[in-house]
């Protein structure tokens, strides 16, 4: 069973000019260990994939059409509240897109990450190192020592005293640091990363996400990794899907998508990128626009763009097929019995 199945996820949004059929058929499975790309253009459909597995899209606005989000084989949609509550920030923890939801401009970065672990800890007292019947005191103090750990961690130098410092002392690499300490603090099983490195410049951001791989592979965490960026997925992605209009268009281990793309949408993002290090918004130089997703194409959503697109594709979805044990793609034309595509 895998950590995470997302399976034929469909989310429609409401919005003035009517309903948006966000998420079409999303399907993506992620084992321990693995390190899984998210990627595609914007507004295709990866904060809302990504929000969705901790339930925090709100409902209104969206309404979930079908499909389940398994986590550990429960569907994390239809969980209490209660339950819910519990998995966010343990088992399941995210770093947000939008900086504002991150870091608390007016709190010590030590505090809050002592913040954090003090919440996770009264459902799991064992991340503070201690028992049970531990005084409000004793875990506060744990709590805080965890903190620092944590800051040491990830590269923080004089990590006793800067965590006693507010996030505006911090560059914007060492508050990344932070974001990814405060992430990792309950030993979560699932990190959800949407661009954690967009906003840094490129040595940086290699820096950021060597550190982000050197930890996981330690603890064994699974890890969905959002982004633009195809150069992020080759560093340090073991997988990826590639996303198009709210569907998984291709996925499997990186190297063989990479190196062989077969979908249409995939090898026009490889032959779009300008170099290696491919910036935010650059998959956008790509002809043609992204669909109108209250009145989506009908068929395969990519056909109105694709040079090989036919009658056969504005048919139906096209279903997703194995051209190897881990490389799928929703593609008509890709000719799986003949190994190549046609
Ligand atoms: N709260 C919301 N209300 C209405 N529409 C929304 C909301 N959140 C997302 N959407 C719409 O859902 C679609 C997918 O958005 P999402 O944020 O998942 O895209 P994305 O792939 O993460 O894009 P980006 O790369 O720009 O972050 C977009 O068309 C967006 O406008
Ligand atoms: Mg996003």
């Amino acid at each position: 069973m895998p950590l995470l199945h997302i399976d034929n996820l469909h989310l429609a949004m409401r919005s003035y000019e009517g309903e948006a059929h966000v998420l079409n058929g999303v399907d993506l499975q992620v084992d321990r260990g693995q390190i899984w790309g998210l990627a595609g253009e914007t507004g295709c459909g990866k904060s809302v994939t990504g929000l969705s597995v901790s339930r925090l899209v709100n409902t209104p606005p969206a309404r979930y059409m079908q499909g389940r989000i398994l986590f550990d084989g429960q569907d994390v949609l239809r969980m209490d509240e209660a339950a819910m509550r519990r998995l966010r920030g343990r088992a399941i923890s995210m770093i947000f897109q939008d900086p504002s939801t991150n870091l608390n401009p007016v709190l010590r970065v030590g505090e809050q990450i002592a913040d954090v672990a003090l919440e996770i800890g009264r459902h799991a007292p064992e991340i503070l190192g201690l028992g049970a019947q531990a005084s409000g005191a004793e875990r506060r103090r744990a709590a805080e020592r965890l903190g620092i750990e944590m800051l040491e961690r990830v590269g923080i130098p004089d990590a006793a005293r800067r965590a006693r410092d507010y996030p505006h002392q911090f560059s914007g690499g060492m508050r990344q640091r932070v974001l990814i300490a405060m992430a990792l603090v309950g030993q979560p099983r699932l990190l959800i990363a949407d661009e954690p490195t967009t906003a840094l410049d490129v040595t940086l951001q290699a820096q950021i996400l060597r550190l982000l791989s050197e930890l996981v592979r330690r603890s064994d965490t699974a890890v969905l990794m959002i982004t633009h960026n195809l150069g992020v997925v080759a560093q340090i992605c073991s997988h990826v899907a590639v996303m198009y209009a709210g569907h998984v268009v291709e996925s499997g281990r990186t190297r063989e998508v990479l190196q062989s793309p077969r979908h249409p949408y995939t090898r026009a993002l490889l032959a779009a990128l300008p170099r290696p290090g491919l910036q935010r918004g650059q998959l956008a130089n790509l002809p043609g626009r992204v669909p109108d997703l209250i009145r989506p194409p009908p068929g395969c959503r990519f056909a109105p763009r694709c040079a090989q697109a036919g009658p056969a594709c504005t048919v139906a979805t096209p279903a997703s097929v194995a051209v190897s044990d881990s490389h799928r793609v929703a593609c008509v034309h890709a000719d799986v019995t003949r190994g190549v595509p046609a």
